[in-house]
């Protein structure tokens, strides 16, 4: 697992077209985090790739994420090949609605739990995303016309859309993604990443004959994420987005409570049986509440006095159960033949 901010998408696009199993195998190996699909069928675009039945076939091959990136014209018919060939993320084209309606297809997606996307042509606004907003998962920023791999990245359309992207993604603070499609590699990454982007899907350039696949990887992902560190993120070097942090520590039964109010604004929480700390009066310890490092402020700011009412709670829980237990110990203490009262209360301990 990549341990900076910046994801890469390797597109297969340009890959030997007759041995994809191996393509998508050097791709995992080289270190990619996704492969992006690119999925065009000559009328959308003026180019013909390949479709669900492929992608199916390809599915036992690798374990890394399939991100399906849709140029089809109608992608409301074909979506659910899609989710059943096994990808992960399904992303449409927004100009697709001159078409037919599209917010079906991303519902359709999203309650496949899988993530949904609207990809943009370099001459589409951003604004054309603000109608279907809350349905989405990506914002696919091309910056070339889509149809082929191998053109020249569009520096002034990624500076007019990849930050303001992210904006549309702010009900999805921590899973939401801002991917960047088209003219990827070691002379555009750096922008692209200063531009906060999550996910840069590359082609080309990891297709060059007589160039290390990995080292394109890892130089793509470090260049991303230097441009993050000093144009957005004050000098400070991204948080890497699989670290987890504490956020509070709790009986088991508040616990559960406190993750489904937090993932209830969608930032992911993930409850662990903790490991040092306190035991309580059941003998079971507290469970730690951890959500994504990257969300931990705003976890903060829209959860620090529900923490307070969590941790009230327990203290209360923790008096109530003390205090049954001694009054039960007392009356055992009182009858049973027990020398010590609280050997006798916890049995086995
Ligand atoms: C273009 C595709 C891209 C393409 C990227 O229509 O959507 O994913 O494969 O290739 P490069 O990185 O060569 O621009
Ligand atoms: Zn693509």
């Amino acid at each position: 697992m990549a341990a900076g901010r910046a994801r890469v998408a390797a597109s297969i696009l340009d890959a030997d077209l007759s041995n994809l199993a191996h393509a998508v195998r050097r791709v995992e190996k080289a270190g990619a985090d996704r492969i992006h699909l690119d999925v065009m069928d000559g009328h959308f675009v003026p180019n013909l790739t390949f479709g669900p039945r492929t992608i199916q076939a390809l599915r036992p091959r690798t374990r890394l994420p399939f991100d399906a990136h849709l140029m089809i014209s109608n992608p409301g018919r074909h979506v659910d090949d899609y989710i059943a060939a096994g990808c992960d993320s399904i992303t449409i084209h927004v100009e697709v609605q001159e078409l037919e309606p599209i917010e079906p297809t991303l519902r359709a997606i999203r309650a496949a739990r899988r993530a949904a996307g609207l990809a943009l042509k370099p001459g589409t606004p951003l604004a054309a995303l603000e109608p279907y907003r809350e349905l989405l998962d990506i914002v696919m920023v091309m910056t070339v016309e889509p149809g082929f791999g191998g053109q020249t990245f569009m520096k002034d359309v990624a500076a007019d859309k990849l930050l303001a992207a992210r904006q549309l993604l702010r009900h999805v603070p921590v899973t939401g993604e801002v991917h960047v499609d088209g003219g990827i590699n070691r002379e555009t990454a750096e922008f692209a990443g200063a531009q906060g982007t999550d996910v840069l899907v590359v082609g080309s350039a990891l297709w060059v004959k007589g160039h290390d696949m990995a080292r394109e990887i890892r130089l793509i992902r470090a260049l991303a994420d230097e441009g993050y560190q000093y144009g957005l993120n004050d000098g400070e070097p991204p948080i890497p987005r699989d670290k987890w942090t504490t956020f509070v520590s709790l009986p088991k039964h508040i616990a559960d409570r406190a993750m489904a109010e937090i993932e209830n604004g969608n930032i992911p929480v993930i409850v662990l049986r903790g490991l040092g700390g306190r035991i309580n009066p059941d003998g079971v310890r507290d469970y730690e509440v951890a959500v994504p490092l990257s969300a931990a402020e705003l976890t903060t700011e829209r959860h620090a006095t529900a923490r307070d009412a969590w941790l009230a709670e327990a203290d209360a829980w923790r008096e109530r159960l003390t205090a049954e237990a001694d009054a039960r110990g007392g009356a055992e203490a009182a009858s049973g033949p027990g020398r010590n009262g609280a050997e006798a209360r916890i049995p086995g301990r």
